[in-house]
């Protein structure tokens, strides 16, 4: 027999810079603390509006920016030029002229739909889906895309198939009836929604965290409860994680990537009743690149996270780049947060981190 040929190993890589379709960076010290970690390697990011008060207005939103620019200069007062993406929380009483106003000045690039109660920070969130047709109509008519956390918040619904009846009993129907409107169905999570965007491609598109493409619902339960894999979507089996690894490794321009990178405070992860939420800024594109690579797809990387994102938006790709490298590196396991919150873990903390992002241009 001759000796086996390994296949070949690539060991650097360059990509256009990717964006972050989907990231929490909250306010205060926590955004100084967190918005680092994406400004460093991602040309734009989708923020999420859940803070407390949410960001319902656009002259919450032009604040709200304002803050993430004053951190942004802090953290790197060399410059940087990240843009954040606003996005507007939507709820029963969300005005279509508000988010006209916000869409047609540029402060609103998406509005985000989070059902009340599915997760954190979203008790302020839609109740009533007759309430809110006359802002998709007004969002169909001007091209603004809408946001989902896709998850039916109904006690009857087990947790495991809150993605699937979402589907099932919202998107499906709105699609027929708003069949202008542009959907993302934000981090998937189940093999269900894998074949339900293929098939609705290219009106909705759907955003794949790390942390759904890496872990099953036994990584998180079985050997103990790990808290620090809690999020929303919670996490499924290992069939639905193969799934979405096919999904994103696909080259399918419908999949690109949103890391829902979410960070709490340790003592609300680990509080009795805990927040859900996963704080990977810190190693997310490296984290991505383990993924491809082990599915053999390096050549789809690119697509993913730099290329299906603007497509589906209809927004241009960064021109910058980022070259990431094979070189192994231990991931901080905390960072600190001045004031009361003290710190939040980090996803992968403490572990070896395989890939390293060595150039960041632009
Ligand atoms: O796990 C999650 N955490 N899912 C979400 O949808 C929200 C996020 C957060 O804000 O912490
Ligand atoms: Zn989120």
């Amino acid at each position: 027999m001759p000796p086996e040929t390994p296949a070949p190993s690539v060991d650097r890589i360059t990509i256009r810079k990717p964006d972050d379709w989907h990231l929490h960076v909250r306010d205060g010290a926590m955004l100084k603390a967190s918005l680092p970690f994406t400004a460093r390697n991602f040309g734009r990011a989708i923020i999420m509006p859940n803070l407390l008060p949410p960001v319902t207005t656009v002259k919450e939103a032009i604040a709200y920016r304002e803050r993430i620019y004053d951190a942004l200069h802090q953290a790197l007062p060399e410059g940087s030029t990240f843009q954040p993406m606003m996005t507007c929380y939507l709820h029963d009483m969300t005005d279509p002229d508000e988010v006209e106003a916000g869409f047609r000045d540029g402060v609103f690039t998406a509005v985000k739909l989070y059902p009340a109660n599915a997760t954190t920070n979203s008790a302020a969130g839609v109740t009533d889906y007759r309430k809110i047709r006359p802002v998709m109509a007004r969002m169909e008519k001007i091209g603004i895309p809408l946001l989902m956390h896709g998850e039916e918040v109904d006690p009857e619904v087990d947790v495991f198939d809150r993605e699937a009846v979402w589907i099932e009993r919202r998107l499906q129907p709105w699609t027929k009836d708003f069949p202008g409107l542009k959907f993302v169905l934000e981090h998937i999570s189940s093999k269900i929604a894998v074949d339900y965007i293929r098939s609705a491609a290219p009106q909705v598109g759907a955003t794949i965290t790390p942390y759904h493409l890496t872990h099953n619902r036994t990584d998180w339960l079985g050997w103990g409860n790990r808290p620090y894999l809690y999020c929303m979507p919670v996490i499924k089996t290992e069939a639905d994680r193969r799934a979405l690894v096919e999904a994103a490794t696909s080259g399918d321009k419908c999949f690109f990537l949103g890391t829902d990178s979410a960070p709490h405070p340790v003592e609300r992860k680990l509080a009795v009743v805990g927040s859900a939420g996963l704080f990977n800024a810190p190693v997310a594109i490296e984290q991505y690149t383990k993924v491809f690579e082990q599915a053999g797809a390096l050549n789809k990387l690119e697509g993913f996270t730099s290329l299906n994102g603007p497509l589906h938006y209809g927004l241009p790709a960064n021109a910058e780049s980022i070259t990431l490298e094979r070189s192994t590196w231990t991931a901080p396991e905390e960072i600190k947060i001045d004031g009361p919150d003290g710190r939040a873990l980090v996803y992968r903390g403490g572990e070896q981190i395989e890939w390293r992002v060595a150039d960041s241009v632009g």
